[in-house]
């Protein structure tokens, strides 16, 4: 089966995970860009507003074939129990070329299944995800999934 990860990170933790699964189970990476200011006070406000108030935010521009894989894996760090402006973008304006998708949801403080974004995600791209999945990122290094619905390709580890 051949997949791709496609996920936002602004501290890299989100980045690592994505790594280390595609590493796993032999898959590709596209991480979204945003054109924003790096590393600095005025990006992370940005960031955050675009966030909270659902804006719009310019990303940065790719050409990637969705076609040829056979599973689409999103990868979306919450945010004040919000989607990341970046992976919402993305998502808005791929939405019609992503098909057989999984979500999988990063996430630090609650451990909630996040059912009403998953239900967005559905109806913004027009079909049913095949897994939706959630890994709780703790202090220190480790990972952990904290749940897992469906045939999740974090069932292949
Ligand atoms: C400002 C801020 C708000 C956050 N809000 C939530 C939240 O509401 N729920 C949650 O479970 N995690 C929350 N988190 C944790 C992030 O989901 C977690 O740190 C994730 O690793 C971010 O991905 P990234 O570091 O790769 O960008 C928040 C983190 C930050 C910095």
């Amino acid at each position: 089966m051949k997949s791709i990860i496609v996920y936002y990170s602004r501290t890299g933790r989100t980045a690592d995970v994505a790594r280390s699964w595609a590493q796993r189970i032999g898959a590709s990476r596209l991480e979204i860009i945003p054109m924003a200011w790096r590393s600095t006070f005025n990006e992370v406000m940005h960031y955050l507003y675009l966030t909270l108030t659902r804006k719009e935010m310019e990303i940065d521009l790719y050409k990637v074939d969705f076609e040829k894989y056979d599973r689409i894996v999103l990868m979306i760090p919450v945010i004040c129990g919000m989607m990341s402006a970046p992976m919402r973008s993305f998502i808005k304006q791929e939405a019609g070329n992503l098909h057989n998708v999984e979500y999988v949801i990063i996430h630090k403080w609650m451990k909630i299944r996040h059912k009403s974004l998953i239900r967005w995600l559905d109806k913004t791209l027009g079909e049913k995800h095949l897994a939706a999945s959630s890994i709780w990122v703790t202090m220190g290094k480790k990972y952990r999934p904290a749940s897992i619905d469906g045939d999740s390709i974090l069932k292949k580890a």
